[in-house]
């Protein structure tokens, strides 16, 4: 598997104070990472870096080896980021109406937006409800929306800020089984969390960040002891059992 994205000696500072300390990681086409790490270690601040949202202090970002480190506006369309409020990003009057809001903002053909709208309803089973209003879907099918209109722009990669966040029982099962879902079509796929027993066993790789450091890059199976040190909440089960999907 190729690399698609590359992270290098990435650092942020705001005012005075290290919110990222030079963090260099790779991530592999069609991987499921989690980015783990305790409230206030920097995961939020590291995905608005990569999506263009802010800008690094130093360091370098390559998307499919092509340096945007400086491009920022080419982040935003390369970078799928769904945000920790994610119903905040919801904005169409209807289901579909919020699919096709952002690749009308691309200029697709008319032809193309039809095909994905449809596509994103199928894929998310969102299409007995594509012309409810936003504001009457539950929590768990806003949470549906917010990643189905962000993946309707086509990323290269899709990054998901605390999607586990709010949720009740079924609403967490149903969202991992989408995240199961994208991995096995292909996408490549972050998922940014301090919750990690919900769905660590699917996921590929797995990075730790503790005060804006990457302490871990690997396996998520070996994981187990480094995400205690960064003093994430690990339960004491098998890697195999940390899922709340059994
Ligand atoms: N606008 C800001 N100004 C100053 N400090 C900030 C700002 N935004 C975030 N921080 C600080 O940056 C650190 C990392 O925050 P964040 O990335 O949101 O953490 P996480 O998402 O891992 O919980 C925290 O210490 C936070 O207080
Ligand atoms: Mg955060």
């Amino acid at each position: 598997m190729d690399t698609i994205l590359e992270v290098k000696n990435l650092s942020l500072n705001i005012q005075k104070k290290q919110i990222l300390d030079s963090v260099s990681f790779s991530l592999k086409r069609g991987s499921f990472t989690a980015i783990c790490g305790k409230n206030g270690a920097g995961k939020s601040q590291l995905l608005r870096i990569l999506k263009g949202l802010r800008k690094q202090s130093d360091g370098a970002i390559f998307i499919n080896k092509e340096d945007v480190s400086k491009n920022r506006s080419k982040r935003l369309t390369q970078v799928g980021l769904v945000f920790q409020e994610s119903d905040l990003q919801i904005v169409g009057e209807t289901v579909e109406k919020d699919l096709r809001f952002g690749p009308e903002n691309l200029g697709w053909s008319e032809d193309r937006i039809n095909n994905k709208v449809d596509e994103m309803l199928n894929l998310f089973s969102l299409t007995s409800l594509k012309d409810r209003r936003p504001s009457t879907l539950s929590g768990g099918e806003k949470r549906r929306l917010a990643i189905a209109s962000v993946l309707a722009m086509e990323p290269d990669i899709l990054f998901l800020d605390e999607p586990f966040s709010a949720l009740d029982y079924p609403s967490v099962i149903s969202l991992i089984d989408t995240l199961i879902m994208l991995h096995e079509k292909g996408v490549t796929l972050a998922v940014v969390t301090h919750e990690v027993e919900r769905f660590l066993a699917h996921t590929t790789n797995t990075l730790i960040l503790k005060n804006g450091r990457l302490i871990y890059d690997g396996a998520s199976e070996s994981a187990l002891a480094e995400l205690k040190k960064a003093e994430v909440y690990v339960p004491n089960l098998p890697f195999k059992d940390l899922s709340w999907k059994m």
